[in-house]
This record gives C-alpha cells, structure tokens and sequence, in this order.
C-alpha cells in the first residue's frame, strides 16, 4: 500500500472544490485543476466560504483556515498533475470527456500515480481503458456537500489492484470518511437505489399527480428524510441526475427518463 502525500483534482466545480477542501483540510498539499479561470475562482471562493462557516461556529480556528487555502493551489494547466501522488478526476460526466481528460493525464502524470474518477456513473474498466496502467485506475465516489458526507464509495474496476484499493480505503479514513467497497454499475451501488426513486418523482410531477412540494413533503413526514427526493435531485443537479438515469438504463434497459428531466425550463423542479 501507498501512503498519499498530495493529490491533484481536476475540476472546480462542486464536488472537486470540496474534494480539494477535506484533503487540504487532511494536511494535503492539493493542486485543484479546471480548464475554466471562472470556475477556478468560483472553487476558490466555496472553500474559503465553507472554511469561514466553520470558523464562525468555532470548529475550526481562523489560523488553521488561513493554513488549508493556502494548502490548494488552483490552476487552469493539466500538467501541473504531474508530480502528484494521487489525482482526482471531478469533471462534466461525459464519457468522452473524461477519457480524453484521462489520456492527457496519462501522458502528464507518473507512472506509479494513483488514478480515481468521482464519476457517479460511467464504468470505471471503460475510463481505465484511457490510461496505461489500469491496475491503478480506481472510483473515488464522494457525496455533496464533500465537506459534510461521511461516505466515500470505493468502486474497483476489472483491473484494479488490491494495492491501489487499499491506498484509496486508507486514504478515505484520513479524509474523516466511511470507505464503503462499492462494485462496479449497473449492479450494487446508491444510485442504482436512489435514481429509480428520484425518476419516479420526476414522473409524478410531469404526470400531474402531484406537485414538487407534496411529493417531498411526503418524503419527510412519512419516511423521516431529511429532504425529498425533488429538492435532492436540484442538489444533485439535474443533467447529473439525467445522465446516471440514462446509464442504468442501458445498463438494466428497464427504467424510462422522463422528458421533464431534460426539459425543465431554468434546470430545476422546485
Ligand atoms: N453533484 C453531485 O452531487 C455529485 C455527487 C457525486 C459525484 N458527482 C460527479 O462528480 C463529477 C463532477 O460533478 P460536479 O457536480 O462537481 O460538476 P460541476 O459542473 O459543478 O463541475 C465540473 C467542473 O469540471 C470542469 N471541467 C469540465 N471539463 C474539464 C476538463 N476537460 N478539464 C478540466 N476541467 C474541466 C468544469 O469547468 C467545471 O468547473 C461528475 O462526474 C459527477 O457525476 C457529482
């Protein structure tokens, strides 16, 4: 087993400035990567807002604060991956995308780096497929707010080594989080519980059975969730929500999208 001494993360979007955030905040040094300078500075800006929070509730000394920023570097170049240990990859969940994203980071990158996707449903044998050594290429599945959720979803591909799933398990444990050995889509792992639920919500409501509000109302009075699942999937974001939906379709060829996935008008339910 590796012990990781820095990471790189790629994308700045939601989940990769918390990613970047509980590693800083584990004393990683993190280099925090988007092709996007915007998206760069709206990653930057998450993390020193989350971090200030912390502080204002007095978990979390203004010092020590200071001292996690300063432990992430953002830049817009996918070279500068090069020298780290271990690289996260949180980038737009397109296929495409990420296997072109992943051959340049192959190519930029060490031969003995560790290489996990924070994809929540694309298969992790088809994205180690782009790299050279696919033994190293593992699942990093974390939950929003990074920050808060204490799972980690540990998913192996066909050629992932033991080696590099006990690096990633421990490394979870440092971070503060439950590493759970998730296996490979379309079989057991959360979403394949959770999007038939939040497709069937969706269906509810383009089916005018009931609106957005009853249904999570629902949720939270007879189920005890904390949120329903309409608001869950805005947190999600819908176009992820869409894309895992229409991956385990292909994989089960069971489930319906709805149209009113696709369709809602400013990208939200509720
Ligand atoms: N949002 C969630 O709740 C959630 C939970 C678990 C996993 N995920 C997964 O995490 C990944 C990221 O999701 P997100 O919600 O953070 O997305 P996001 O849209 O908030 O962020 C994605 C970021 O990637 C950047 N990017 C896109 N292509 C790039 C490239 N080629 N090189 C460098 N940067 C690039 C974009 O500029 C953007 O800032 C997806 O694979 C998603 O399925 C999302």
């Amino acid at each position: 087993m590796q012990v990781i001494q820095n990471c790189a993360v790629i994308g700045a979007g939601t989940m990769g400035s918390g990613i970047a955030q509980v590693a800083a905040s584990a004393g990683l040094p993190v280099t925090m990567i988007d092709a996007s300078a915007d998206a760069l500075g709206r990653g930057m800006q998450r993390i020193q807002d989350s971090l200030a929070r912390l502080v204002k509730k007095g978990t979390l000394k203004p010092e020590d604060a200071e001292a996690i920023t300063k432990r992430i570097k953002p830049s817009p170049e996918l070279s500068e991956a090069g020298g780290a240990d271990l690289v996260i990859e949180a980038i737009f969940e397109d296929e495409a995308v990420k296997r072109a994203t992943w051959e340049k980071l192959n190519a930029a990158c060490r031969a003995d780096a560790i290489f996990a996707s924070n994809t929540s449903s694309i298969s992790i044998s088809r994205l180690a497929a782009a790299v050279a050594n696919p033994e190293r290429f593992i699942g990093m599945h974390f939950f929003n707010p990074v920050p808060v959720m204490k799972l980690i979803e540990v998913i192996r591909g066909n050629r992932t080594s033991p080696e590099a799933c006990a690096t990633v398990v421990e490394l979870s444990k440092r971070l503060g989080k439950n590493a759970d050995r998730g296996q490979r889509l379309p079989r057991l792992h959360l979403h394949r519980v959770l999007m038939p639920l939040i497709n069937e919500a969706i269906f509810a409501v383009y089916e005018g059975v009931a609106k957005p509000e009853a249904i999570d109302e629902i949720f939270k009075l007879g189920m005890a969730h904390p949120m329903g699942p309409l608001t869950l999937a805005d947190f999600i974001g819908l176009d992820v929500c869409l894309n895992i939906m229409e991956v385990l379709q292909r994989g089960f060829r069971r489930s319906q999208v709805p149209p009113l996935s696709a369709a809602a008008p400013d990208g939200r339910l509720r």
